[in-house]
């Protein structure tokens, strides 16, 4: 079970209301895809899911529990860069997502915990398919695979729920187009849910299984200050995207037509994404 409950969340910086009355209920296992206009809050809104940041007012509840004041082991995060650490080799950025939700305040594992840990970041490695790359440092990595490095470490630690902030929009498209089939077979692996942040309203239907749309209801420049962002648009795809359900019988399929029948084109909220 991962369900995420957010009750009339609202954030505001000083008096800049950046998101207004949010309420968002997401399924256990569903893969959500947040767009909207550049600055109207996503990224806030993704690091109050992560507990980087508190609402000013509202609740965010995961599986009927306040989220925890601060980022934990039942939550991994992967942004569009710089997830992964320079100095780190590839094994040893998996092993430190490992590590630190081991211990909080010394990032060692040893003995036998650490060999077996080593043996987790490696399979896992392989799995995002970095077999091979594990001694090479991040700078010797293409981006694709610095972002498949990402995944890794963020994945190690088995989270609930995974984040995601426009973590392909760097990428080239056939580069992405690969990231994406991994991102799908990934999320149909494993229990997590997803919330990925996305200007690329083609990246949102290809893998969500639900597109929530924020914008600012009014966004006159005197109006900017005191009106926040809000869910404008919440799409199920359809036909219904369902975890685990993928199969060499059934496999998933690209591009799928939204519940209301548009072209996806006509879909994207006004805004610059
Ligand atoms: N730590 C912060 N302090 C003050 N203002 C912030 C902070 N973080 C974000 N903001 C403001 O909140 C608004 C939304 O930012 P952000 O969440 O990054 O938008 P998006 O990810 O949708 O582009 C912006 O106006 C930004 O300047
Ligand atoms: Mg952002």
């Amino acid at each position: 079970m991962s369900e995420l409950k957010i009750e009339k969340v609202w954030k505001e910086y000083g008096d800049q209301i950046v998101l207004e009355d949010v309420s968002l209920t997401v399924a256990s296992r569903a893969f959500v895809a947040l767009v909207g206009p550049s600055g109207c809050g996503k990224s806030t809104f993704l690091r109050m899911l992560l507990g980087q940041e508190q609402p000013t007012r509202g609740t965010i509840l995961l599986d009927g529990a306040p989220l925890p004041l601060e980022p934990g082991a039942d939550r991994g995060v992967v942004f569009q860069r710089y997830s992964v650490f320079p100095h780190l080799t590839a094994l040893g950025n998996v092993l430190l997502g490992k590590e630190l939700a081991a211990s909080r305040y010394k990032a060692r594992l040893f003995g036998q915990a650490r060999r077996s840990a080593i043996d987790e970041a490696r399979a896992l490695l392989a799995e995002v398919g970095l077999a091979g790359a594990e001694s090479k440092y991040p700078a010797q990595l293409s981006g694709g695979m610095q972002q498949r490095l990402a995944l890794a470490q963020a994945l190690i630690i088995r989270p609930k729920v995974l984040l995601l902030d426009e973590p392909f929009g760097a990428l080239d498209p056939g580069i992405r187009a690969e990231i994406h089939t991994l991102m799908k077979r990934l999320w149909h692996e494993t229990q997590m849910t997803v919330v990925m942040v996305t200007h690329d309203m083609r990246e949102a239907f290809t893998l969500a299984t639900r597109v929530v749309a924020f914008e600012r209801r009014r966004d006159r420049p005197e109006e900017k200050e005191r009106y926040g962002a809000t869910i404008t648009k919440d799409i199920s795809i359809w036909p219904p995207r369902i975890a685990g359900t993928a199969s060499i019988f059934g496999p998933d399929r690209d591009g799928p037509v939204s519940s209301l029948g548009h072209r996806r084109d006509d879909l994207a909220p006004s805004g610059d994404f």
